[in-house]
Formats: C-alpha cells, sequence, structure tokens
C-alpha cells in the first residue's frame, strides 16, 4: 500500500508518522508521498501501454519543483499554463521538446518565449492567436508547431467552474469552424499544425462525454486528413476525477477503455494532459486545532483551525468536499462539528456537519486528497504565510517547500 493510512490511531505517510512531521515543520503543512504519485502516473502509463502515447503533467495541479521533478524522473513530460509554468518545467528538467503550452490568454511575451524555446505545441485557442504566433514566428525566421484546441461543445457533467467543453464557454474553438481555419492556415510558412487539442474539464468521473469527445477530435482528423491537413498527434487534455469521499469512481485502466478504442482508429499518437489523476491523492494539508466554540442559540459546534481557504481554497470555490480526519484517532464521543478556518470570511469553512470524536485545541487534523489544486491556489490573504510542504520518499520526508516569511512577502513592496 502506499500514501495514507492507519498505523493503530495514527494516520502516517509510506510509514512515516505524521504528528512529528507537524511537530518539526509547524502547521499549516502539505504532505505528499512520492510512492503514490508514482504509483498513479504508472497506472495511467500502463492503461495507454501498447498504445504510442506520451503523458504531459498537468503543472497547474501542483507545480512544486520537487514534484515536477519527481514526474519528470518517471519519464513524465509537462503541461504548461503560463510562462512561469513553461520556466518552471525547465527548471525541473524537462525540455522544450517535451513541455505544451496550453491556456486560453497567452500574452505575446508568454508566446514569444514557447517560440523561443521550441515547445512541442502550442495549443491555440482562435485563429486570431494563430495571426500572433505567425508574426512573431516570421520575425524570428522559424516554424512553429501548433495544435488546434477544439471545443466540441459536449458536457463534461462536472462542476460548472470546472466545465470547459461547452460552446459557452470561453476555450478553444468551436469544433465546426475548424476545418475552414484549417484550410487556411495548411502551408503558411510560419505555422504548422501538427495536432488537435480538445479538454473537457475536470474532475470527471462520467466516461461518456470522454468518449465523445475522442470521437468527435477523431472524426476531425480524419476529414483533415481528406483535406490536405495530416497532424501527428491527438491531445486528449486532462480531467479524470478521482473519489473525495471514498466512493468507487472510474480508474486510469477504464478511462483507458473509454477512450482508447476510439482513438486508434486515428492511428495518430496520444498527448495525455493529467493533473489530480496523479497528484490529488498522494497530497494532504495537516492543521491544528486553534479554538472549539459554540455560538449561543446555534446547534452548531464550531472547530477552529489554522487553516482556511487561503491554504485550500476548493471548498469555498466549487462547494468541494474533502474527507478532514484526525491524525491521531481519540476515543472521545462522535460530535457534529463544522470545521472553520481563521479568516474574516463565514465562507471559510473546510467541512460542514462533520462527525468526529470530539476535538480538542491544539490537536492535528488532516484534509485528505489536497494535492492538486491545494498549495498552488494558496493565497495571502490575511497577510497569511503560503504553508511548507513536505514529501515522503524512500521512508523519509524532507521539506521541499520551506514556510513563506513575512520578509519574503514584503521584498516586494516599495
Ligand atoms: N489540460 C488543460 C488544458 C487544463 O485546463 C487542465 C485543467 C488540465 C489539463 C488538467 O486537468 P486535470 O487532469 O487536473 O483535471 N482548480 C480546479 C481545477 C481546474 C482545472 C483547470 N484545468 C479544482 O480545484 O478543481
Amino acid at each position: 500500500m502506499t500514501g495514507f493510512y492507519r498505523q493503530g490511531a495514527a494516520l502516517v505517510c509510506d510509514g512515516v508518522p505524521l504528528e512529528p512531521l507537524a511537530a518539526a515543520h509547524g502547521t499549516p503543512l502539505y504532505v505528499y508521498s512520492a510512492a503514490m504519485i508514482a504509483a498513479r502516473y504508472r497506472a495511467i502509463d500502463d492503461a495507454f501501454a501498447g498504445y504510442p502515447h506520451s503523458i504531459h503533467y498537468a503543472l497547474k495541479a501542483n507545480s512544486t519543483l520537487a514534484i515536477a521533478r519527481l514526474l519528470k524522473s518517471l519519464g513524465s513530460h509537462a503541461d504548461a499554463n503560463s510562462g512561469g509554468e513553461i520556466d518552471v518545467a525547465l527548471r525541473a528538467g524537462f525540455a522544450p521538446s517535451q513541455i505544451v503550452f496550453t491556456g486560453v490568454g497567452k500574452t505575446i511575451a508568454e508566446l514569444g518565449h514557447a517560440i523561443d524555446l521550441g515547445v512541442r505545441s502550442i495549443n491555440v485557442e482562435s485563429a486570431g492567436e494563430i495571426e500572433r504566433i505567425e508574426t512573431l514566428s516570421r520575425e524570428r525566421k522559424v516554424r512553429t508547431k501548433i495544435a488546434i484546441r477544439v471545443n466540441p461543445d459536449v458536457d463534461a457533467k462536472t462542476h460548472p467552474h470546472i466545465s470547459t467543453g461547452l460552446k459557452t464557454n470561453k476555450f478553444g474553438i468551436a469544433i465546426d469552424e475548424v476545418r475552414a481555419l484549417c484550410a487556411q492556415t495548411r502551408g503558411r510558412p510560419d505555422v504548422e499544425i501538427v495536432g488537435l487539442h480538445v479538454h473537457l474539464g475536470s474532475q470527471i468521473t462520467n466516461m461518456e462525454p470522454l468518449t465523445r469527445a475522442a470521437r468527435s477530435l477523431v472524426d476531425l482528423a480524419r476529414h483533415l486528413a481528406l483535406d490536405g491537413t495530416s497532424i501527428e498527434h491527438l491531445d486528449i487534455g486532462g480531467g479524470l476525477g478521482v473519489s473525495y469521499d471514498g466512493s468507487p469512481v472510474p480508474e486510469a485502466a477504464d478511462y483507458a477503455n473509454a477512450v482508447l478504442p476510439v482513438l486508434r482508429e486515428s492511428g495518430l499518437a496520444i498527448v495525455l494532459e493529467p493533473g489530480r489523476q496523479i497528484i490529488a491523492p498522494a497530497g494532504l494539508l495537516l492543521m491544528r486545532v486553534v479554538d472549539v466554540k459554540e455560538q449561543p442559540g446555534s446547534d452548531r459546534l464550531f472547530v477552529v483551525m489554522d487553516a482556511g481557504m487561503t491554504e485550500l481554497i476548493r471548498p469555498m470555490l466549487y462547494s468541494a468536499f474533502h474527507r478532514i480526519e484526525p491524525v491521531i484517532r481519540t476515543d472521545a464521543p462522535a460530535t457534529s462539528v463544522d470545521i472553520v478556518g481563521p479568516l474574516c470570511e463565514s465562507s471559510d469553512t473546510l467541512g460542514k456537519e462533520r462527525t468526529v470524536p470530539r476535538p480538542r485545541v491544539g490537536e492535528l487534523y488532516a484534509v485528505l486528497d489536497t494535492g492538486a489544486y491545494g498549495s498552488v491556489m494558496a493565497s495571502n490573504y490575511n497577510r497569511r504565510m503560503l504553508p511548507a510542504e513536505v514529501m515522503v520518499e524512500n521512508g523519509a520526508a524532507r521539506l521541499i517547500r520551506r514556510r513563506q516569511t513575512l520578509d519574503d512577502v514584503l521584498t516586494l513592496e516599495i
């Protein structure tokens, strides 16, 4: 077994107890299991084995350097969504040819940077963006590889904030317009269309929309080939969900079964951009109880933690559910509580109506499955410092990011 599990009453990470880690590094603290990251990466790689594919880990899910380097060492390539993520990918050791550059609002500076580097492909979002890439490439006397991000108008059936494949979303080029656009672009000296790209959304647990999107891409590639545009790859994005409540959800193998039979028809190599599937269950957030309070006239018992929306915004932003557990299970009576953060907003709630052994001030708690879109979405609101991060690898824990200090923050201010 890899990752987080109990040894007696204590939650551990690959056999390393969490309470001493929190004592050594303070809280809030993110903890990651390198073994679990590796196992989950390999599960995807194995599921697609036997068909030409490359996994471009979506750095947006978690791009702490040590994690990016670990993925690189496992054979992953990278999906970057900004100039910052491109540069982090380079510092983590990814070659430009291993990076796909996505994003709906790439600036001229970011495009120029990606073109200078010669990334594997820039996933383009509009006709205007193609023109900008052409101009920049012409100035540099290079031919830039692009993939067309297709908006297939397929409902991913996930939270509206993280749905991206509907025509009412800002993402991609409407599928009906792609053939005409490719006809115009084909043969141009400054850009080369090497792929088609689709990303329907995130935390998708229903495979049917993913199959439909794959079908759309394969059909479109066939039409393009008939028109004379022959491409090299189909990029099917990320989006495969994980279980946040412990109930069964489709795994990497189910995902491959849902899309590979369709993609195979194309004969084209595939690019995958998973983020959450690899990293979400491989991380958790440790926090301590700072207060336990009742409000007179209400039946609520509030457990106030030293972590909140600044360390983990998912519950507030998407009403996301994360399991929250005491690190050392006690035999205190089971009690229904609202688990809240220290910030000056009532929406700063990590879990409502959770049943836990009645908490006491100072106890350590863990928010599970927070490896993805946890630390990367943290903020300094209320002048709170970004949390430290620890990775457990080969039976030992090491600090991979120290806690931010006020001096780190104020150094930017004039
Ligand atoms: N590729 C593209 C083009 C994307 O936009 C995304 C995620 C991915 C790949 C990776 O998707 P994944 O495999 O992780 O689902 N902050 C939200 C999730 C936003 C996802 C944005 N795009 C959350 O906390 O749920």
